[in-house]
């Protein structure tokens, strides 16, 4: 068990936490949040008041402090477009964040950093208003967010002419492997200024935190540590993900739905080991309706047993048959407990869009990948996944964009039980351990946490 460090007087230190206000943002955020409070910190975060009251918090020991944005009632989904939504959370914002600072500044003195997500910029000229230091905490991987500081100042010009791109410290990216707000801008109007505006006011921050670990993106995290004070400090996952155990840590963050007692666990428990595809493709990605019926025929195609998540939105996508026709190998769920279906032995292979947290997640509990990027970052991270590190496959896609089902058969067999799939399978044990390393004592992000949390301690003596 993590001991407290005794020789300082850590509970005097105070940090606030502002997620974004998305759940693939708030989960990191928060699971870091409860990596500070296990170190002995006090630890507030301040979800928006639709966030809070939309999705399950499970957060431990770390205090909930909501703020307004301005969408109380209905949440940014109610707000046209990303640009206003942005704007009024800004307008909301600044002033909600500070009179959240000045509440807990007026009951005691020991709140002396902010950690924000750096969707909301204009947090750090907010707290260092008041003196506070401020750490940006990245969510997604460092070399997405290379990318995007490369398109920030300049060197990556938009709209990208060439056939293929050459950036410091990563491979040479075709431009499908971009992030698809890169390639494709046109296409989501707002949200690469979103992304941009992270760097807006970055030289002011004390620290960068970004939830990855140095073996995972040993290359570009350097080379990010010579432009920001940059650390790797995931990945930030629930401590007995990790081998460990953590005193107060649970094994729950954000979850859409209550699922302490999810009936796919009883589903999974009987499979045979490794026998089982897990198919999920996060919390907001919406599949074309051709690519749902490809997907569903493919799955169906390779005759394992399945788990897949459809979330209610996609629902209508699902051809009426496909539930029946499948019944004695399928589950479908709206939602399950992702880290405990990856971490179950009967899982063999994950068909994901490779969400940053979904494949950091697979990564460290050594599950092998078929990666479908829908858009954002997932082209990029799917890369990696089959090029660099190695854990999976990327089915190719048509002129239209789509995976067609013989495709997505063959990746799925391929992975499950091919030549392939066998040195696909060692990698991901590798990364397993390499990513246990990085969270235990002595391992990179681990000590990075410890530097964090005793230098503000040092600072509340
Ligand atoms: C979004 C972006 O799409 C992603 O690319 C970016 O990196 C972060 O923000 P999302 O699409 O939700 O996130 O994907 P992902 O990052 O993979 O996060 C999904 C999270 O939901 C994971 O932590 C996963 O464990 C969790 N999940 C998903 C569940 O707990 N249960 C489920 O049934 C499905």
């Amino acid at each position: 068990m993590e001991k407290k460090d005794e020789g300082y007087n850590k509970a005097q230190v105070h940090v606030l936490v502002l997620p974004y206000p998305n759940h693939g943002h708030l989960n990191p955020i928060l699971q870091f949040a409860k990596r500070l409070t296990s170190r002995g910190l006090k630890v507030t975060l301040a979800p928006t008041h639709y966030m809070a009251k939309s999705l399950h918090i499970d957060a431990g020991p770390v205090a909930i402090d909501p703020i307004s944005d301005g969408c109380d009632e209905h949440g940014y989904r109610n707000v046209e477009g990303t640009q206003a939504y942005i704007e009024r959370f800004r307008t909301v914002g600044s002033q909600t964040l500070a009179q959240l600072i000045e509440k807990h500044r007026h009951s005691s003195n020991s709140l002396c950093c902010l950690v924000y997500d750096p969707f909301l910029p204009w947090a750090l000229d907010v707290a260092q208003r008041f003196g506070l230091r401020c750490a940006a905490f990245f969510t997604q991987s460092c070399c997405v967010d290379a990318i995007y500081y490369h398109v920030h100042c300049g060197q990556l010009a938009i709209p990208v002419t060439a056939t293929s791109i050459k950036l410091p410290a990563m491979p040479t990216l075709q431009v499908s492997e971009l992030p698809s707000l890169v390639s494709k801008p046109e296409s989501y109007p707002g949200v690469l200024e979103l992304l941009v505006s992270q760097f807006s006011n970055l030289e002011r921050v004390d620290w960068v935190l970004i939830n990855t670990f140095d073996d995972l993106e040993d290359e570009v995290v350097r080379w990010m540590a010579k432009i920001w004070p940059c650390k790797a400090i995931g990945p930030t996952l629930p401590s007995t993900y990790l081998d460990q155990t953590i005193e107060g840590d649970t094994n729950y963050g954000i979850t859409l739905f209550d699922l302490q007692n999810a009936d796919c666990m009883k589903w999974l428990n009987p499979k045979e080991t490794g026998s089982v595809v897990y198919i999920s493709f996060g919390s907001i990605a919406a599949m074309v309706p051709e690519q749902m019926d490809e997907l569903a025929w493919g799955i169906k195609g390779c005759n394992y047993n399945f788990l897949w998540v459809v979330r209610e939105s996609e629902e209508d996508k699902l051809r009426n048959k496909f539930k029946e026709e499948t019944q004695d190998k399928g589950l479908i769920v709206k939602w399950c407990p992702q880290l405990e279906v990856l971490a179950h032995p009967a899982i063999g292979c994950f068909v994901t869009h490779c969400g940053w947290n979904s494949t950091l997640e697979a990564l460290s509990l050594g599950v092998p990948l078929v990666g479908v990027p829908q858009w954002t970052d997932q082209p990029t991270n799917a890369k990696y996944v089959e090029e660099v590190w190695g854990v999976g496959l990327r089915p190719s896609v048509d002129e239209k964009g789509i995976v067609g089902r013989i495709e997505m058969e063959h990746c799925i067999r391929e992975v499950m039980e091919g030549e392939r799939g066998r040195d696909i399978k060692r990698n991901a044990c590798k990364w397993k351990m390499s990513a246990k390393e990085a969270m235990s004592p002595g391992g990179g992000s681990y000590t990075n946490i410890e530097e964090f949390v005793t230098t503000l301690s040092t600072l509340a003596i």
